[in-house]
């Protein structure tokens, strides 16, 4: 990743930094740098989280960025800038409200080059200090910010009269998707069982389907600390117990289910990625139950049918409906 081997021009901003943001691809001796400089990443990422293998485990955090810096109190501060602008500009005032100054970099093609513009009223002076790799590395001198709270930014968007709260970054922040609502349409409502929601964002699927039948039993996976969170600050308000796991696809999630539910992502910076649907066709045999099934919503060009018919016996298309299909499968193969 590009952004990685911008820092790497500046190795000496590389000890006692604390490195906030996401990127699971960085160049081989990246992790080698952090570690002999007692560096540390913040994430709120899990595949990037997973990626820094090698760090000690105090070298790595997965979490939303809160209090760290802080409580870390490193010698620089390095932000990964992201791809959402509200977000880039939220994280810069979270770390104006704990130190005077940090160094942003950002690949050009997600608005690295206008950094400084964008974060110009949370500082005294920017600077561009390099431009390397498709990227630009940004010095941005801090005024003192307000202390950041993540809450205050939440949206919420309502669902059979129950506030789901999303908080920024979070997939359909403030509005119910179009193809979860679709899905939601169509699902059974099971009195039983466990359910698997994947890919659970605010949680919306698992806990309205919990709502209406609180025997089930419900377990929640993302991974974005931000969708946990509000995975779980949703439980909380409407008095239901689920488990809120970080996962990356099935990778951590343990047992068997009667349900596994998913509006898969597909996108992946500018291409589309089917990796996370292929990866969930061909590992749902080893957690689901033998009558077990997988329900789906994909946009109607996505030939997931098509893909999901070599690991299981059973492909219904079950819905067609404003440009999304509600696929279930079952008797894995
Ligand atoms: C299309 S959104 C659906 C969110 C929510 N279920 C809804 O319907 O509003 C896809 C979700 O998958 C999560 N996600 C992306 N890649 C993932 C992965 N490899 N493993 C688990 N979750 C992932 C995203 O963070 C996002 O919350």
């Amino acid at each position: 990743m590009n952004v990685y081997e911008a820092l790497l021009r500046h190795s000496e901003r590389l000890e006692n930094a604390l490195i906030i943001g996401n990127g699971a691809q960085f160049p081989q001796d990246w992790q080698a740098q952090l570690k002999s400089g007692n560096s540390q990443i913040l994430t709120w990422d899990w595949q990037t989280f997973q990626a820094y293998h090698n760090l000690d485990n105090e070298q790595r955090q997965f979490a939303m960025p809160q209090l760290q810096i802080q409580q870390l109190n490193p010698a620089q501060v390095i932000l990964l800038w992201p791809k959402s602008k509200p977000l880039g500009i939220s994280l810069v005032q979270l770390i104006a409200s704990q130190t005077k100054n940090c160094l942003v970099v950002g690949a050009n093609d997600a608005g690295g080059k206008s950094i400084g513009k964008a974060c110009a009223h949370l500082c005294s002076n920017y600077e561009k200090i390099d431009s390397a790799r498709r990227c630009s590395v940004w010095q941005l001198e801090l005024e003192s910010q307000p202390a950041l709270n993540w809450l205050s930014m939440a949206q919420s968007f309502n669902h059979e009269q129950q506030a789901y709260l999303t908080l920024p970054g979070v997939f359909s922040h403030g509005k119910l998707d179009l193809g979860t609502r679709v899905l939601l349409e169509h699902l059974p409502a099971p009195a039983h069982g466990k359910v698997l929601d994947l890919g659970c964002g605010s949680g919306v699927i698992g806990l309205s389907l919990k709502q209406k039948q609180t025997a089930l039993e419900l377990t929640l996976a993302d991974v974005d600390a931000f969708a946990l969170r509000s995975s779980e600050l949703n439980a909380m308000r409407m008095g239901l117990e689920a488990k809120v796991l970080a996962s990356d696809g099935l990778q951590q999630v343990e047992g068997r289910f009667d349900y596994i539910i998913s509006n898969p992502p597909f996108h992946q910076g500018k291409d589309t990625d089917y990796r996370f649907a292929e990866q969930l066709f061909k590992q749902a045999k080893q957690h689901l139950v033998r009558d077990g099934q997988l329900w789906i919503v994909a946009n109607r060009h996505l030939a997931y049918e098509e893909w999901a018919q070599s690991h299981f016996a059973q492909v219904e298309i079950l819905a067609q409906q404003q440009g999304f299909k509600i696929i279930c499968l079952s008797q894995a193969k």
